[in-house]
């Protein structure tokens, strides 16, 4: 499992990654009007490249096939962390959040953020996060609940991809 910065080439894989994930991980939690609404069948690549240009992104891949992506602000809150449904719970996002907490930590934010869907939850609870809020979000008319999470660097549990 390669670790590396996101490149502009990436830019289709990495939708299609989201959509998928979307579709078949997070389906356990939410209603076929939600995930259409979170991750459309025909997404607006445009519209990704310009949320992907205030973040920071890195992506996992193995033997040139695309595992899982995060994308983080300067500031250290987590926009996006997903991983292909082929790679779950297989470390994958682990080896994401500690290539990126590292990152952070070494430019001195130790403070780390997220808005965590139902499904991604336990995951950064295994990570040592902690829910400070919950919220109901609205998009195109669809409410999503989520939650406000925050952790530090370092507490990060050790999983290594195998
Ligand atoms: C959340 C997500 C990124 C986790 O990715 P992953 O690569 O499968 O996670 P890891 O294998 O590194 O998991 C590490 C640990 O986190 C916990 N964990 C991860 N997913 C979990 C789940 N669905 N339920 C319970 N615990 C979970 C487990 O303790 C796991 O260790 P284990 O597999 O040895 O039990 C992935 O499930 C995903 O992409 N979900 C759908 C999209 C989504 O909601 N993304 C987040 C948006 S905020």
């Amino acid at each position: 499992m390669n670790i590396r910065p996101f490149a502009d080439q990436d830019l289709a894989d990495i939708v299609a990654l989201f959509t998928d994930s979307v579709h078949q991980i997070a389906s356990q939690s939410y209603t076929p009007e939600q995930l259409a609404t979170w991750a459309p069948r025909s997404p607006d690549l445009e519209q990704w490249r310009s949320r992907l240009s205030g973040v920071k992104t890195l992506v996992a891949e193995s033997r040139g096939v695309l595992a899982g992506f995060i994308s983080f602000t300067s500031a250290g809150h987590i926009e996006f962390l997903f991983t292909a449904p082929s790679f779950s719970r297989r470390g994958v996002a682990s080896l994401l959040y500690k290539a990126a907490s590292q990152r952070l930590a070494a430019r001195g934010v130790t403070k780390l953020t997220t808005d965590a869907s139902l499904e991604a939850r336990p995951f950064f609870k295994y990570q040592g996060f902690k829910v400070v809020g919950e919220q109901t979000v609205e998009r195109e008319g669809v409410k999503f609940r989520r939650f406000s999470m925050s952790g530090s660097s370092g507490a990060e549990n050790r999983h290594s991809y195998d």
